[in-house]
C-alpha cells in the first residue's frame, strides 16, 4: 500500500495582494472542507502571517514561502531568512523553481544550501527540478533531472531526505498549457523514485511525495494524479481559482 502523502500544492507566484489572498485561501478552505490530500498553498511572503490564522485550524492545510535566503541573518537587503518565515508558522519552503534558477541565476551548490537551512529551521522544501525543452528534444532528460536532484539533495541523511518533497516541473511545460503526458510524467517520476531508491533504499523511496507541475488543470489533474509514481501536483496558473484548485484537490 502507498505510504506516501498526496499532495496538491498551489504556487501563487507574485500574484495576489494581501486582501486577494486572503479571500482566495477562504476560499479554497471552504470548498475542500475535510480531505486526506495535503494542500499547500505557495504564497508571496506577504501572505503567510495571514494564513497561519486562516489555515491554522484544518490539520491538512499547509503554507509554503516561494524562496528563502541560504544564510542564517544578515546584510542582505531584500531577502528573508529561514528563522523569519518559520517566525510566521511557514511549513514548507518551494526551491530551485524553474523562474528562480532562469531569472536568479539559482545552482545546484545554493540551492543545496539552501535546502540545508530550510531543514535546519524546520520546515520541508519542495524541491523544484525539470528539465528545458531542448534537452526534452535531445532526449538527455532523465540525466538533467537526475544530476539535479543529486547535485543538490544526496548530501542529505537518510532522516532528512524523507521531509523533502519532490516537484518535477517540465521547464516547457510550465505556463504554456501544454502538459506532459501522463505516460512522459510518470517516466520522469519512476526514474526519480529508482535513483533514491539506489541512494537510500525502498522505504525512503517509497515515502517520498513526488508531485508533477506544468499546466496541471482540473481537466487533466485526475489522469496525471493516477499514475502510480506521481503523487500530486505544483500548480501554478489554476491555483489562483478556487473553483479550480478545489476541483484540483478533489483529483486524487
Ligand atoms: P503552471 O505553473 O501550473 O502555471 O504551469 C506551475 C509552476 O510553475 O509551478
Amino acid at each position: 500500500m502507498k505510504k506516501r502523502r498526496n499532495i496538491a500544492a498551489g504556487n501563487w507566484k507574485m500574484n495576489l495582494t494581501y486582501k486577494e489572498g486572503r479571500l482566495l485561501a477562504r476560499k479554497i478552505v471552504d470548498g475542500t472542507g475535510r480531505s486526506d490530500v495535503t494542500v499547500i498553498l505557495g504564497v508571496p511572503a506577504i501572505h503567510l502571517k495571514a494564513m497561519e490564522s486562516i489555515l491554522g485550524g484544518v490539520s491538512n492545510f499547509k503554507t509554503a514561502a516561494q524562496n528563502c535566503h541560504h544564510e542564517e541573518k544578515g546584510a542582505y537587503t531584500g531577502e528573508l531568512s529561514a528563522a523569519q518565515l518559520k517566525s510566521v508558522g511557514t511549513d514548507c519552503v518551494i526551491l530551485g523553481h524553474s523562474e528562480r534558477r532562469e531569472y536568479f541565476n539559482e545552482d545546484a551548490e545554493l540551492l543545496a544550501k539552501k535546502v540545508d537551512i530550510v531543514l535546519k529551521h524546520g520546515m520541508e522544501p519542495i524541491f523544484c527540478c525539470g528539465e528545458k525543452l531542448d534537452i526534452r528534444e535531445k532526449g538527455t532528460h532523465v540525466e538533467l533531472v537526475s544530476k539535479q536532484v543529486k547535485d543538490a539533495l544526496f548530501h542529505l541523511t537518510d532522516e532528512q531526505f524523507r521531509k523533502v518533497v519532490i516537484a518535477y516541473e517540465p521547464v516547457w511545460a510550465i505556463g504554456t498549457g501544454k502538459t506532459a503526458s501522463p505516460a512522459q510524467a510518470q517516466d520522469m517520476h519512476k526514474a526519480i523514485r529508482d535513483l533514491i531508491r539506489e541512494k537510500y533504499g525502498e522505504e525512503t523511496a517509497n515515502l517520498t511525495s513526488i508531485l508533477y507541475g506544468g499546466s496541471v488543470k482540473p481537466a487533466n489533474a485526475e489522469e496525471i494524479f493516477s499514475q502510480p509514481d506521481v503523487d500530486g501536483g505544483l500548480v501554478g496558473g489554476a491555483s489562483l481559482k478556487a473553483g479550480d484548485f478545489t476541483k484540483i484537490i478533489k483529483a486524487f
